[in-house]
């Protein structure tokens, strides 16, 4: 067996894109891959629950705890290099990714977006808050999206994305959960077998899967 890719999960809250990622470890949806850590920069979050439910570590590393935003990033990529990962997960990650991070993990670090990119995407646009967009515009069709990170916020090279129709009856929490459970949950481990396999190149800004 080759060696495993070893990942990163940065977290914030509810864990549940985390929690699809342990679970498709676990039934081997998501082959090759082991979680070397989970940090969130909130304490007492349900995503280090998770985590240590899974017998993954969890860290916390908030700005909250540091001087600086600059010490915080400095100390959010030290943790990150000790473990020597092969791709960092952002999986309802909130906070803001430092550009060192970026470009020292260059197509190296991926982001799960709640709509399809580029719509409702960018700056003002996570959580509730695209659910509500969307719904507002009358969208007869949201989702989800799979992409690389780069120092534009929802910019980087889209890997994948998952249709989900929007219903007339639908609130932004209704849509939302819906976005999670037939869409997020499912791109998100796909894109990390995919990625763990080998299968996923970058090449002028586009993702190819072979
Ligand atoms: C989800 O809507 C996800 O799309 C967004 O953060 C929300 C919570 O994710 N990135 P999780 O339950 O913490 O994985």
């Amino acid at each position: 067996m080759e060696n495993k890719l070893r990942i990163a999960v940065l977290v914030s809250g509810g864990g549940t894109n985390l929690q699809a990622i342990i679970d498709g470890i676990a039934d081997g949806s998501i082959q090759n891959t082991e979680i070397a850590v989970v940090i969130s920069n909130n304490p007492g979050v349900r995503a280090l629950e998770r985590a240590a439910e899974a017998g993954v570590p969890g860290v916390v590393i908030s700005p909250k705890n540091y001087a600086s935003r600059a010490d915080f990033n400095e100390a959010l990529k030290a943790e990150i290099d000790s473990y020597h990962v092969g791709l960092i997960v952002l999986a309802g990650c909130l906070v803001t990714i430092p550009g060192a991070l970026i470009d020292a993990y260059e197509n190296r670090i991926i982001n799960i977006h709640p709509a399809l990119i580029p719509s409702f995407s960018g700056q003002g646009y996570y959580g509730l808050k695209v659910h509500e967009a969307a719904l507002a515009r009358g969208v007869k069709i949201s989702g989800a999206t799979v992409h690389f990170v780069s120092r534009d916020l929802d910019a980087g090279p889209i890997i994948l994305q998952k249709a989900v129709a929007v219903r007339e009856d639908d609130t932004p929490k209704s849509l939302q959960l819906r976005i999670m459970e037939e869409a997020e949950w499912k791109i998100m481990p796909e894109a990390i077998n995919l990625i763990a396999a080998g299968r996923v190149t970058v090449a002028d800004g586009h993702v190819f899967i072979k």
